[in-house]
């Protein structure tokens, strides 16, 4: 089993996409939190905001390895200036003892420090680096360059 586990949510696809890349780069392995609720439709932002400033608990349905891994690396959407409601319940009933956390986040323009102080928060300690991505599309070579960079300082860490 790899010693780092990247776990993300993502509801449009674009989270998981640089899940993905993340996961190649530091040849990790990599799981999606899924939630019972559906967040399709004309309502979904709304219901998104609702349920994430009410800090409602999500119902998850996917099961992870978290076990003995050294390093998690959670990613998420922004929503309302926190991690969504899946990735709020995952930290919650998730033993994260003793683990290194980074965290990275896609965003539209408001940023990644309210959601990440809030993961902090939830984690009960500093998260040993973050990464905010607004807006990132697949093919954009600036993106693969902020990866890179930060795959890099994640591997040397755990060196
Ligand atoms: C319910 C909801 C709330 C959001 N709140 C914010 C926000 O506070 N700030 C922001 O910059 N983007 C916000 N967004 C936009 C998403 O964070 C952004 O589009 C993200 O990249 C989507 O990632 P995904 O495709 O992995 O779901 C929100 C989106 C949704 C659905």
């Amino acid at each position: 089993m790899n010693d780092i586990l990247i776990i993300y949510y993502s509801r449009t696809g674009k989270t998981r996409m640089v899940a993905e890349k993340l996961a190649g780069l530091l040849g990790a392995d990599i799981e999606e939190i899924r939630e019972e609720k559906s967040r399709a439709g004309r309502l979904a932002w709304f219901v998104g905001i609702k349920d994430s400033l009410l800090d409602k608990p999500a119902e998850i349905t996917s099961e992870h390895s978290v076990g003995s891994r050294k390093v998690l690396v959670i990613g998420m959407p922004v929503w309302a200036s926190s991690p969504p409601p899946a990735v709020r319940t995952f930290i919650q009933t998730c033993d994260l003892a003793g683990k290194t956390v980074y965290a990275f986040c896609t965003h539209d323009g408001g940023g990644g420090k309210g959601a990440f102080a809030k993961t902090a928060e939830l984690v009960g300690g500093e998260l040993a680096s973050t990464l905010a991505l607004k807006k990132p599309k697949p093919d954009d070579p600036e993106l693969d360059e902020k990866l890179r960079q930060w795959a890099d300082e994640i591997k040397t860490a755990c060196e």
